[in-house]
């Protein structure tokens, strides 16, 4: 199957279906500027994910985690959202339901436009107390140097899911319910690796949806799904949305 045809499989599937659940994970940001974690020149072939994006790391040098952090966010802030997040944002209105599940940190879906993105992984741009886990919305991500909550006085951390740590419990729940009832779920950017997310499309197929990746890469996903579109996303999605709405509006 060339990759016109499968663009064109999807949206028949899209055309005739009422309910619609993407996941998307660091690929759909690639083409904005923001690093992937598992490819050869991702965040994980540089950095030490023990050391960096832990519990235990940020006990024994929380300076270079914050600092880490910090470093990110800055390129979040200067990066803008690609094709792909734009595209996603047309799919709210398509007239169907349609749910956004990221794990994703950067905010980049929300800054396109979409609605009620469903964030596994929490955000970088927002920050928690270590301690009591307060939120702190304020201005101190811009500051270099860590600061301390001011209702414990415990470090201030990233609010993001580290290795060995929970995911937020609603969002995780609503993530498998959304998974569970869909028709349609699209794998989208993610290399499926990282649990509980990678069960969501297993979820998915295993209740009767029809399960499409994008991803230019092969994945542990690809052997199981029904349409396999091998794209960067920030080119699939516009041309699906291209296609549907060349379709429906003859
Ligand atoms: P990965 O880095 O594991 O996978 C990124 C995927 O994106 C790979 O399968 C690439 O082939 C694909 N990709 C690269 N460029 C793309 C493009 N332009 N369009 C579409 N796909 C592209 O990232 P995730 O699957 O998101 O966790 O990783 C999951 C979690 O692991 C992350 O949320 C993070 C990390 O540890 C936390 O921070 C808690």
């Amino acid at each position: 199957m060339t990759t016109n045809d499968s663009i064109n499989k999807v949206v028949d599937i899209l055309i005739e279906t009422k309910n619609i659940t993407a996941l998307t994970g660091a690929g759909v940001s690639a083409e904005s500027g923001i690093a992937t974690f598992r490819d050869p020149e991702g965040l994980w072939a540089k950095f030490n994910p023990q050391e960096l994006a832990s519990i235990d790391g940020f006990m024994s040098n929380p300076e270079m985690v914050w600092s880490w952090y910090q470093y990110r966010v800055n390129i979040v802030n200067n990066s803008r959202p690609n094709p792909g997040h734009l595209a996603l944002v047309e799919f709210q209105n398509l007239n169907k339901v349609f749910n956004l599940i990221t794990q994703n940190v950067d905010g980049l879906h929300q800054r396109a436009g979409s609605d009620n993105v469903v964030e596994l992984h929490g955000s970088i741009i927002r920050n928690k107390c270590f301690n009591c886990n307060e939120i702190h919305q304020e201005t101190i991500i811009i500051e270099n140097k860590l600061n301390n909550c001011k209702y414990c006085n415990g470090l201030i951390r990233p609010d993001v899911v580290w290795f060995g740590e929970m995911l937020p419990e609603k969002e995780i729940e609503l993530a498998q319910e959304l998974a569970t009832n869909t028709d349609v779920f699209m794998s989208i950017g993610t290399s499926a690796e990282v649990y509980p997310a990678a069960d969501l499309p297993i979820i998915a197929k295993r209740n009767g949806a029809v399960l499409i990746e994008i991803n230019p890469y092969i994945t542990q996903l690809s052997n199981y799904v029904d349409i396999r579109i091998d794209l960067p996303s920030g080119e699939a999605l516009p041309m699906i949305i291209d296609e549907y709405k060349k379709r429906t509006l003859k």
